[in-house]
């Protein structure tokens, strides 16, 4: 099975859309503070340079940079080559979509092979594609009546929520949930999924064979 070799040391950048919290990339930044994670995050790029993931990134020391689709609506080379110049100045060897809900341009996904994580907040394949993120996710698995949900950690490729699972992590869903209180306890889980998704990356411990990515010993 192909071996997926980190760049060592490795760098990671996170992407965020909107004015989301930013949790996923908290637990992130502490992943690699405390050297769970054997990298350290080389930059932060935001849809929005209101969004509370930038004030994040800045009290943790790491830099910022706002790309905005909307400039881009009609040029998505130009978005990808906007992208592109951010993550190589930053010698980018990893890039995690923590909250980001847009499809990323072929471009950058090109540019990455097996080196761009997402993370999402329900079991793939399921529940899964364009439109279905934050809340909706969790409204839909409701109303499906599935006694259990989770959140998955992919690699990315060209479609929505469709490459390679890397990490899931399964939660229970009960009777008397709500989309919020299903939200609360699946984000609990999506922390130590990404985490342990970003951990297993960086040590070199992952491999791919088609659409099957296995957990190996790594370095
Ligand atoms: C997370 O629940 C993540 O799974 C979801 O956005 C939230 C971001 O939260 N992403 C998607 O729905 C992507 N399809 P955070 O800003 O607290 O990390």
């Amino acid at each position: 099975m192909p071996e997926i070799a980190p760049a060592t040391p490795l760098r990671i950048a996170a992407m965020v859309s909107g004015r989301g919290r930013g949790s996923n990339l908290g637990a992130l930044i502490a992943a690699c503070e405390s050297g769970e994670v054997a990298g350290s995050f080389a930059v932060v790029i935001a849809t929005r340079s209101d969004s509370p993931a930038l004030e994040r990134a800045k009290a943790a020391g790491i830099p910022t940079a706002v790309v905005s689709p909307r400039k881009y609506e009609t040029d998505e080379a130009g978005y990808a080559l906007a992208l592109l110049r951010i993550l190589n100045r930053h010698k980018v060897g990893l890039l995690c979509l923590a909250g980001y809900m847009r499809r990323l341009p072929p471009g950058v996904v090109a540019a990455y092979p097996n080196r761009i994580m997402n993370i999402h907040p329900a079991l793939l394949p399921l529940f899964g594609g364009q439109g279905m993120y934050g809340e909706k996710v969790h409204e839909a698995v409701i109303e499906s009546g599935m006694k259990v949900s989770g959140c998955t950690v992919h690699f990315v490729d060209e479609e929505y929520d469709s490459g390679p699972i890397i990490v899931q992590i399964a939660t229970t869903v009960e009777d008397t949930d709500t989309p919020s209180s299903l939200a609360a306890r699946v984000l609990t889980a999506e922390h130590r999924a990404y985490v342990e998704a970003v951990s297993l990356f960086a040590s070199g411990s992952l491999s791919i064979e088609g659409r099957r990515v296995r957990h190996t010993s790594g370095s």
